[in-house]
């Protein structure tokens, strides 16, 4: 998933389906957005989609689109969440700017401006290996579970964040970067990657990580195409 977050601007729509809510993680290229037509497409699909989760990356700073597609999925219907995909960024000296603390002020600094929590929105904090250059997690466990304290702390503090995120990673993600000594987030929301094709969590006891006793959302497919949407799949 990563390589396309890093090329593209994600949109998520979760969906009613039997007793299953069924979603859509879509990718659009980067600096063009979907158009009306296409979140009609989605909200009239067979999926009956629910909720459009759009990606930020911070260090691109914020994508115009975001806040267009916001509103075209709001006319329809579809509310929204966002993911938001920090930069570790440990070449202090070259990029001086992107603390983690700088870079999660200015996201949300945005997100309040553009979204309304009330409709539903809500952000995924992402955490996955292989970010782009200078943007990697650190080697070192421990280190990385300070700076996701950082993170997480920038985050509480704004008001739109104190009850209103979780993350998305997967097994194999959270534990090379964070082992067993990050479990204290496990309070709240996660969002885990899992492509075994399965719109359920019943993979769940084998993929369990940091310490979460139950996952509230799941990616379980990707390469799929809806709407003429490169996408992957969600289920909550
Ligand atoms: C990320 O990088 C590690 C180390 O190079 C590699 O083992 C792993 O397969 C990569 N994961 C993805 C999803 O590309
Ligand atoms: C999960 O989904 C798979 C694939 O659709 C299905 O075979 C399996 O029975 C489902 N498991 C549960 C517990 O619903």
């Amino acid at each position: 998933m990563n390589k396309l977050l890093i090329a593209s601007l994600t949109v998520l729509l979760i969906a009613s389906f039997a007793n299953a809510q069924k979603g859509i993680l879509g990718f659009t290229p980067l600096y063009q957005g979907y158009t009306q037509e296409q979140y009609t497409c989605m909200r009239n699909s067979e999926n009956n989609f629910k909720y459009q989760n759009l990606v930020e990356k911070q260090i691109w700073g914020y994508d115009r689109y975001h806040k267009e597609g916001y509103k075209y999925a709001l006319n329809v219907g579809l509310s929204t969440n966002s993911i938001y995909i920090p930069c570790i960024n440990l070449d202090k000296e070259q990029f001086p700017y992107f603390t983690q603390e700088n870079q999660a002020l200015t996201f949300l600094k945005y997100f309040r401006q553009n979204y309304d929590v009330l409709k539903g929105d809500f952000v995924w904090i992402v955490i996955e290996q292989n970010q782009t250059k200078n943007c990697q997690w650190h080697t070192d466990t421990t280190i990385n579970c300070g700076i996701l304290d950082e993170i997480a702390t920038q985050v509480r503090r704004t008001t739109v964040g104190a009850n209103n995120f979780g993350f998305l990673s997967s097994k194999n993600d959270w534990n090379a970067l964070f082992g067993n000594k990050c479990n204290r987030y496990n309070t709240f929301p996660l969002h885990y990657k899992n492509y075994d094709n399965k719109p359920n969590f019943s993979d769940w006891n084998e993929q369990k990580f940091g310490g979460w006793a139950k996952p509230t959302m799941k990616t379980y497919a990707k390469g799929k195409f809806e709407c003429y949407v490169d996408s992957d799949l969600t289920v909550y």
